[in-house]
């Protein structure tokens, strides 16, 4: 079975640490996002990825060069400067895909449990030409909300005003579609396969939907980013290998990649993800924070609910409050004080 990863997208809502990497590459868990899209497509009897990216998306994805998890991997990529959409990029690599089985196709920046056996299951035996995975969810507002009648969509709606949704159960952002899809999609434009395209298979009475039970989180805006890493992070429990406190102190759960340094009398966690390589000073604290790799944080400074990029440094005392998120290569000089929510961009210097 193929799968086609949507995974074109400018993440503005992820600026400015996506000035400098695309969701799908965002460390969850310091694993990137899409290397966790990549066994669980392999698990669920995928064998092909197809990633529908644009050129700079590419470019990363071929540098940072994810575990392929055995899967084979090719690139469908939106003409320069005409991203087009959720939808488009599926009539793009119609050839790619094939018309004779049906295929997954999924947004690059969610992390979801799913199990595509029973999603390709339920397409089969409706004779659906849309499956979708579902998750319910206590606010739907923000996302695709479906009514159900058995496992037939009767309605979707996109982010229904609050207090219209027809139920809790949102689009998970993973489907089975079947190759006529195509004749649905328009070719060489930006189309919303949410708006444009799903509204015409309910319709047609093509469209499907499959609860997933599992765990489903949308990494689209930095507070989400933030949470899911701490939920995947407990989800993990004993199988993340401890680290050993010399001389300072940890508040688990906390996960470390290789090559951390931590200074004596540093407090650290709980909920501290930190990636490769980065040092940690003396007296320092990190709590519900993620931390990129090649990060040098310098003596004193403290970082709780933050969020700091790849290979920043954090000067002597500073401290960065929640909500934080700082762009790569900046650097926070010493006794700076990051007020709640601030964002810095890529690069910058403070003082
Ligand atoms: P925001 O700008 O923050 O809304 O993010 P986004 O547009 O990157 O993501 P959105 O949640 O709107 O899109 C869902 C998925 O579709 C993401 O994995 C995106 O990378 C992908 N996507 C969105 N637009 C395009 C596009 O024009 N081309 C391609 N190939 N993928 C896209």
């Amino acid at each position: 079975m193929k799968a086609l990863i949507l995974a074109g997208g400018f993440a503005t809502r992820l600026r400015p640490l996506s000035c400098a990497r695309p969701k799908t590459l965002f460390p969850i868990v310091n694993k990137p996002l899409l290397q966790w899209i990549f066994e669980r497509l392999a698990r669920g009897g995928v064998n092909e990825a197809i990633l529908a990216v644009n050129a700079l998306t590419q470019f990363y994805i071929r540098q940072q060069k994810p575990p392929k998890c055995g899967l084979k991997v090719r690139f469908s990529i939106d003409p320069p400067r005409k991203p087009l959409g959720t939808g488009g990029p599926v009539k793009k690599a119609e050839k790619l895909l094939g018309c004779k089985e049906p295929f997954i196709v999924l947004n690059g920046d969610i992390f979801a449990d799913i199990d595509y056996k029973k999603l390709l299951d339920t397409h089969k035996r409706n004779n659906a030409m849309v499956t979708m995975a579902l998750c319910s969810i206590k606010d739907p507002c923000s996302f695709g909300v479906v009514e159900l009648n058995g496992e037939a969509i009767k309605r979707f709606v996109e982010k229904p005003p609050k207090g219209q949704e027809p139920s809790n159960l949102i689009n998970a952002g993973a489907y089975v579609l079947s190759p006529e899809i195509f004749k649905y999609i328009p070719e060489n434009r930006a189309v919303s396969i949410e708006r444009e395209v799903f509204p015409k298979i309910v319709e047609a009475k093509r469209m499907v939907g499959c609860c997933i039970d599992g765990l489903w989180m949308d990494i689209g805006k930095p507070h989400e980013y933030l949470e899911a890493n701490k939920i995947i992070l407990d989800s993990l429990g004993s199988t993340i290998e401890k680290p050993k406190p010399n001389g300072f102190k940890v508040n688990y759960p906390v996960a470390f990649d290789h090559g951390v340094s931590i200074g004596e009398k540093s407090i650290i966690g709980p909920y501290a993800i930190i990636g490769k390589n980065v040092k940690v000073g003396r007296n320092v604290s990190i709590s519900d924070s993620v931390i990129f790799s090649n990060v040098e944080i310098a003596d004193g400074a403290s970082i709780e609910g933050a969020v700091v990029g790849e290979g920043v440094y954090v000067g002597k005392h500073a401290k960065l409050e929640k909500g934080c998120i700082v762009g790569d290569q900046s650097k926070i000089k010493d006794n700076v004080d990051l007020h709640e929510n601030s964002a810095v961009c890529p690069a910058k210097e403070i003082s």
